[in-house]
Order: C-alpha cells, then structure tokens, then sequence
C-alpha cells in the first residue's frame, strides 16, 4: 500500500512514479521523440535489482513514464548503457533496429570470487523502443577479469567505420571496436595517470566537437566519491580521437558540474551535433536516505554541452533547455537599498521557475529563497573566494545524512568583467549556470513547503541586467 505523500514531487524534472531511480540510460532521440531508460527499481525505494525503465518526451521537460523496458535475466539484472539506430543494419536485428547496450551484472558468490561479475549485452527493439528482445549470444563483451566493468556507451565512428564503445573499467576507460555490435575488440585505454582517482570511474561519454580550432573530443567521467563536494560527480578530459585512442593534454581536474547533485550523466544519440546531456539529480553518499515517499530520485534538466575558449584553454559549457514557459523580462534593475524583493513574479509557481540576470560587474550577490515555515537556501556569490555557493543548511530537512553537506562550492572559472546568471529551481532542487554555463552548481534541498519568497541582495552596489523570470509548468 502506497501513501500518496506528493511533497517532494518537482514539476519539470522527471521522476519515477513509483520505486527507485539512478542513472539515465539508453537516450536517444527518434522520430521527434526523445527516449529516457533509466536505472530503475519498481518494487522498493531503494537501490535493488535493476531493471531499465522508461519514459518518453518531446520537449524534455515533460515526460510520460512506458512500460519497463529490460528486465533481470539469468544472466543478471540490467545496469546502465546506451543505446543506437542500427541504420545499415550492421548487427542483423533489421534496418534502423534499435539496439540497446548494457551492463549484465551477476550477484552470483562464484561470479563476484573470480571478478566475473559484469559483462556487456545488447538487446533490441523494432517498434521504436515498446517491445525488447534480447540477443541469444549474450554476453557480447565478457569480463577479462576486471572487477568493474560496465557503462557502455557506444557510439558510430564514421571514419574508421566502427562501432566504438567507451567503457568504464575501473578507473580508467577502455574503448571497444566493432563492425556488428556482436564482436568487440579492444582499441585502448585511457586515464590510469590522469584525472581525479577518489573513487571508481563509472558511465563514461565520448563526445565531438567542431571548434575554431579545429575538432576536439571531449571524455566525460563520473566517478564516486571523490567529487568537489564530496561523494559523486562528472570530470571531464579535452583531448584528441582518432578511432582507436584518445589522447589529452590536460592537466588540471575539470568538473562539468561542482554541485553534489548531477551524476552518470551522459548524452543522448541520434542528435547530429547537439549533444543534450541529462545527469542523475543525487550522490550515491545519500541518495538510498534522503527524505521521499513512494518514489525516490529525480533527473536533472536536459543541457547542451559546448566548449567555449578561457586562457587558451577549452572548457566544458552546459546550457540548460527550459522549454517556452511564462516569461516575465523585468529588465534593469537596481538594488534599492541593497536588495530586491521579486517572490511577486514566482507567486503560483509551485516552486518551478527560472531567475537569470547578468551582474554588470565581478561583484558579491545572494539570493535568498524562503517560506513561511521560514525554511530559506542562501545562494550566490562569494567574491573573496571567487566561488559560487549554495548554503542549503537551513533549507528544510537537512539532517538525514552526514554527508549531505551543507555548503557547497563552484570555483569561477570565466574572466568575463560581468556575471552572468541563471537559476533554476524545481521545489526541491536548484540548479545554478554561471558565466554562460562554465561553472554549474547542482543541489537538492528538502523543503515541505516549495519557496515563494525570492530576495536578491548585495551590499555592493551593483546594476542587475537582463533580469527575467520564468515559470516553468
Ligand atoms: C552509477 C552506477 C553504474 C551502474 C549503475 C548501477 O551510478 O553505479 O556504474 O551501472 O549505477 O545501478
């Protein structure tokens, strides 16, 4: 029996409606319709047995949850993966078959003693994702002895006619060739000298980019813990792919997002030359204990990723899609009195709603959210340490989890002589793109009651542009 307890339940980030989430998986973008599978257990609100859900969307902020997808099999149950159009019919599923690859993981004691544990599978639809069948050769990439060996994510290389998979193993990553989804070889390994190693790498992405300067490739890594703000997080390497290895000169450690709250995010196929990435809105520290009722975790928004140029150097850029809500563009403002009270422009929003504006100088700013049980997330800008912040410590439940820390920091990287800024916030969770989207900031927060007070303050006095709100239902 399920208490029908809809406290948590955000508006425009999608959230099972029942059981336990993590990981997004298989995206892809078909017919106008974009496909989210995801890490999925049905019958509890913990982590279990997974399975691979699924939900369906045209604008990616309102989705309508399908059937489960994969089930367990004797051969384990479902971890995460990818999925791709199997255009020419390379793996002779049929032509423009959609072919799912994943993560076979055995529970069984003999199987873990030998390492064996995790191998690579594929199964696929032909009615555009409603119905699976999975291949009778699994596994399609056995364990060579690797205690983690998982997160396909695999991808068509034109130029050397491939396949290529990028898989976590350990922590590093090694990429798989194929001409059929059927038989991998191995290309290469990356990452055992560089990077963050705080904790296992996981759901790894490969991503190319044309830029001014010519192609570059960039490597996503989700590893856990070992994040900025402790426990999980997304680093990124810039680097070169020529189809067999991939090569960077990198030497700092490049967060894609610094908040606690974004991980095992990965893109979606099958958009040309968008990559739209969506992330798992928790940390493994504390997700099976925040606070929920009959379904627990969300996604978080759907971004583009780009790179942009500072110093010579490429970073990572997320700009989050927010769809067409009410748009309230209340233009320049200034700071009477330090501050600037705007709850007015959320009135009915449930929560949900967008704040951009751009700070015509590198100046210190708060925001401040609040209700009337006086719950309140102060967010903003710390000048002295050139970091953006969160302090969710007075945001409601707080105290589920040791670990659920309660400022958390995103270091400036822009030199821009202005700030630009937007907010997103979703009943429960904010998410925060600074300067264009460079230094990002995700973080859930439980409050009972969603915020309708909205104060923006600064003793400095500084001009606020472009200042606009809008609500997202
Ligand atoms: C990442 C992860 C993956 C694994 C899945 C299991 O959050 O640990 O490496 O495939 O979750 O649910």
């Amino acid at each position: 029996k399920s208490v029908k307890n809809e406290k948590y339940r955000p508006t425009y980030h999608f959230t099972p409606k029942a059981g336990w989430m993590n990981d997004p998986n298989g995206m892809i973008f078909l017919d106008g319709t974009y496909h989210l599978f995801f890490q999925h257990n049905p019958d509890s609100t913990v982590w279990g047995p997974m399975h691979w859900g699924h939900a369906t969307s045209t604008d990616l902020i309102h989705w309508e949850e399908q059937p489960i997808a994969l089930f367990p099999d004797s051969l384990g149950t479902i971890f995460s993966g990818s999925a791709v159009i199997d255009k020419d019919n390379t793996a002779g599923f049929g032509k423009d078959a959609l072919v799912a690859i994943f993560t076979h993981h055995n529970h069984k004691i003999e199987n873990q003693k030998t390492g064996l544990h995790q191998y690579q599978s594929i199964a696929y639809s032909l009615d555009k994702g409603k119905s699976w069948t999975k291949y009778e050769g699994n596994p399609v990439l056995p364990n060579p002895g690797i205690w983690d060996f998982r997160d396909p994510k695999v991808m068509w290389h034109a130029e050397s006619k491939q396949w290529v998979m990028t898989l976590a193993t350990k922590q590093s990553i090694t990429f798989y060739g194929s001409r059929n989804l059927k038989e991998w070889v191995k290309l290469s390994e990356f990452g055992n000298e560089v990077g963050a190693h705080g904790g296992v790498w996981e759901c790894p992405d490969l991503l190319r980019f044309s830029t001014p300067d010519g192609e570059k490739w960039v490597l996503l890594v989700s590893i856990n813990p070992g994040g900025p703000n402790t426990g999980s997080a997304t680093q990124y390497f810039v680097g070169e792919f020529d189809g067999k290895t991939f090569t960077s000169n990198q030497h700092d450690i490049r967060w894609m997002d610094y908040g606690p709250d974004n991980y095992a995010g990965v893109t979606f196929s099958n958009t040309g030359d968008r990559h739209i990435l969506m992330g798992w809105m928790s940390n493994w520290e504390y997700a099976n204990t925040v606070p929920a009722s009959t379904w627990r975790s969300g996604m978080t928004i759907a971004r583009t990723l780009h790179l942009q140029q500072v110093n010579n150097d490429w970073y990572l850029v997320s700009i989050p899609i927010t769809g067409t809500g009410s748009v309230e563009e209340i233009g320049d403002a200034t700071l009477e009195n330090g501050s600037l009270d705007l709850s007015k422009y959320i009135k009915g929003s449930n929560g949900a709603f967008e704040l951009s504006f751009v700070v015509d100088q590198v100046a210190p700013f708060n925001i401040i959210l609040g209700n009337e049980k006086g719950d309140e997330l102060v967010l903003g800008f710390d000048q002295s340490n050139q970091q953006y912040y969160v302090d969710r410590s007075k945001s409601g439940n707080t105290n589920f989890n040791s670990a659920f820390i309660h400022r958390t920091v995103s270091p400036r990287i822009s030199d821009h002589k202005t700030i630009s800024y937007r907010l997103l916030v979703d009943h429960n969770s904010v998410e925060i793109f600074a300067d264009g989207g460079i230094s990002n900031l995700s973080n859930l927060f439980f409050v009972e009651q969603p915020f309708d007070v909205l104060n923006l303050k600064s003793l400095h006095p500084v001009g606020i542009k472009d200042l606009k709100v809008k609500i997202i239902k």
